[in-house]
């Protein structure tokens, strides 16, 4: 293991008030989405949009990193250059999902595990030799009547911790991610509970798998009511819980906390983060930046509908979403920003 490397990797997807882009949706998920903007659902399709997404125009001047899915990253742009090249020519760093998905968890209804593991060490050469530099899994728990269970978090939290390992033997980064999930009724006071659990459990087990917390990045929810709270709180009050939580459960060597959005709205999620550093930014060890998919690309998945004659626009929305992220990095972002 390389550890200056890893080290130098993590720190360069933080840096410069930067964040990452996840487009690693797996088909299925890719699809999902296409279908409920009437896109039709298919293997070119899915590479026209991810090639108009790498050769967006500046964007490397707000993103670090960007997590590609492995139909992804051996597809290449109209121009015949590998998603990965242009990616690195805009001054972006390729990375990879290597999770099979959540599936259910025997004896625990309504709860998932990661799978991935068998296999994980060969596959992770290949991408290494493919040209990614950091890896992504993410692990799913749910908060609900009597759930999540320790056996859920546990298993989860073991799954990230072996995968972190292979990942940080292979060269590259690992993005560690445990999102505690929006959706139900629950309380803001409920999310930071299980969100603490669940960290004190996962950095227990990347303890024992040995893993060089400099040489990781942590990609976490925030502190959120569920969708379906009635009492939605206010952004000042998700960003102290969740720094007061990750305070209390986050250790000072990670060098950076990359939130995911996880259906927030993008404005939502652009003005909590942009809380979190105005607040915190000079007190906390870690970077908070942002790792969203849903926050960065939604609005722009929408403008383009699958019709190449507003990919200019679609393109522009992107630029905008992540310049939005990176001013919140800087505590800079502000409503007005969505009117321009
Ligand atoms: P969202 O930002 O849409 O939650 O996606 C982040 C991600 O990478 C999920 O694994």
């Amino acid at each position: 293991m390389n550890t200056q490397q890893l080290t130098d990797t993590a720190r360069a997807m933080v840096a410069d008030d930067k964040g990452i882009l996840a487009m690693d949706e797996s088909t299925p998920t890719c699809d999902k989405r296409f279908a409920k903007l009437g896109i039709p659902k298919n293997a070119e399709t899915r590479r026209i949009y991810r090639g108009m997404i790498v050769s967006t125009p500046g964007l490397g001047e707000s993103i670090s990193g960007a997590i590609l899915y492995d139909e992804t990253i051996r597809q290449q742009t109209e121009d015949g250059s590998s998603f990965v090249k242009a990616l690195t020519d805009a001054g972006i760093i390729p990375g990879i999902k290597v999770d099979a998905g959540a599936k259910d968890l025997a004896a625990h209804p309504g709860e998932k595990i990661t799978e991935g593991l068998d296999g994980l060490r060969a596959r992770l050469a290949k991408y290494v030799e493919i040209g990614a530099r950091f890896a992504k899994w993410r692990a799913v728990i749910s908060i609900g009547d009597g759930i999540p269970s320790r056996g859920c978090i546990e298993a989860n939290a073991q799954g990230l911790a072996r995968y972190a390992a292979l990942s940080q033997e292979a060269g590259l980064v690992p993005i560690v991610e445990p999102e505690v999930l929006m959706d139900g009724d629950h309380t803001l006071e409920r999310c930071y509970e299980v969100t603490e659990e669940s960290l004190h459990t996962v950095f227990d087990q990347l303890y024992r798998q040995r893993v060089m917390l400099e040489g990781m990045i942590l990609k976490p929810n925030m502190v959120l009511p569920g969708l379906q709270c009635p009492h939605q709180n206010s952004v000042d009050e998700v960003a102290d819980a969740t720094i007061a939580c990750f305070l209390r459960a986050v250790p000072a060597a990670v060098p950076g906390v990359t939130f995911l959005s996880g259906g927030q709205s993008s404005e939502l999620a652009s003005a909590r983060l942009n809380a979190m550093n105005v607040k915190f930014k000079s007190q906390v060890p870690w970077e908070l930046s942002f790792s969203f998919a849903r926050a960065i690309q939604q609005p722009a998945m929408g403008i383009w509908g699958g019709d190449s004659a507003n990919k200019e626009a679609a393109q522009k929305s992107l630029y905008h979403r992540a310049k939005c992220n990176r001013d919140a990095r800087r505590g800079e972002y502000n409503a007005a920003m969505e009117e321009a």
